[in-house]
């Protein structure tokens, strides 16, 4: 197979193309794909893949672990988990005899998926199965850019510290906690503390590691000073000269690096129409 890779965006982001992945790929395609991927800042974008949740977990299992659909901590978010496929997380707006066919308003907020654990995934796959006429885009920060474009000063800083990434302030500020207030103390409770800026494994570079869904509060300082230098920094790593929005075209499969870049998902298409979309995820070492 030859693939094509083209940069689509200054920030994280690259298209490629010649890819059919109904296909097994040999393990120097597969090394292609994972560079192309680092090379572009984490964000890749591969057009035209039709392909079933079989072919989509093989191809995502080659970057490593999936998570599953956590069944057994009761939570109400594994309802959206493909049945017979755990590995595949649903997000969408529709409802089939009132039953949603997958999460609703799923990450409509600055976030990297899972940083509130103590070993958040690496990548996730996401893959259109359907898309309405317009809208429903989602927005990627780049944050290596983020930590590149701070002064020398405020690198230094922030390098000894860490913040703690938290469910709570998910539930009280999104609607994915929204939909985990009630459920076991086993699912609400959980936190983790990271470094605020993260080394990649792979590329060696360094990111800045915060986002507004899940960061709660940078350790050590006195909640005023905390609240003050993460608004900086939510704003600062947000900023339009670092983001790529991303139009769906049907049967896109997008992967991004939830070590280096964060998304948000614009929920404004739903006058448009349907929006369906399969996920997979990749789990992360920990602790890092
Ligand atoms: C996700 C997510 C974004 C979107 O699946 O992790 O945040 O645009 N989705 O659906
Ligand atoms: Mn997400």
């Amino acid at each position: 197979m030859g693939f094509q890779s083209r940069r689509i965006s200054p920030s994280s982001g690259a298209e490629m193309t010649g890819i059919d992945l109904r296909e097994p790929l040999d393990n120097n395609q597969f090394a292609a794909i994972r560079q192309a991927w680092n090379d572009a800042d984490g964000l890749l974008v591969i057009r035209d893949q039709n392909i079933s949740p079989e072919q989509h977990i093989a191809f995502s299992r080659r970057f490593g672990v999936l998570q599953r659909g956590e069944v057994s901590q009761g939570s109400l978010l594994s309802q959206y988990y493909l049945p017979r496929h755990p590995e595949i997380y649903r997000v969408s707006n529709k409802k089939k005899d009132g039953v949603p066919q997958g999460r609703e308003d799923a990450g409509t907020y600055w976030h990297s998926d899972g940083s509130w654990k103590p070993a958040p995934p690496m990548a996730s796959l996401l893959l259109a199965r359907e898309i309405p006429p317009y809208g429903g885009d989602t927005m990627f920060a780049d944050l290596y850019r983020a930590y590149e474009t701070l002064s020398d000063r405020m690198k230094d800083i922030l390098t000894p510290m860490r913040a703690v990434h938290s469910l709570a302030k998910a539930q009280e500020t999104t609607s994915y906690g929204k939909d985990l207030v009630g459920q076991s103390n086993a699912v609400v409770d959980r936190y983790a503390s990271h470094p605020i800026i993260r080394t990649h494994p792979e590329t060696g570079r360094k990111s800045l590691f915060v986002n507004r869904g899940f960061t709660d509060n940078i350790e050590g300082l006195a909640p005023a000073e905390s609240d003050a230098f993460l608004e900086f920094l939510f704003t600062h790593s947000s900023r339009p000269e670092i983001l790529y929005r991303h139009q769906w075209r049907l049967h896109d499969l997008v992967i991004w690096d939830n070590r280096c870049t964060m998304h948000y998902a614009v929920a404004d298409y739903k006058q448009a129409g349907d929006r369906y979309m399969h996920r997979t995820t990749v789990r992360g070492d920990a602790p890092f």
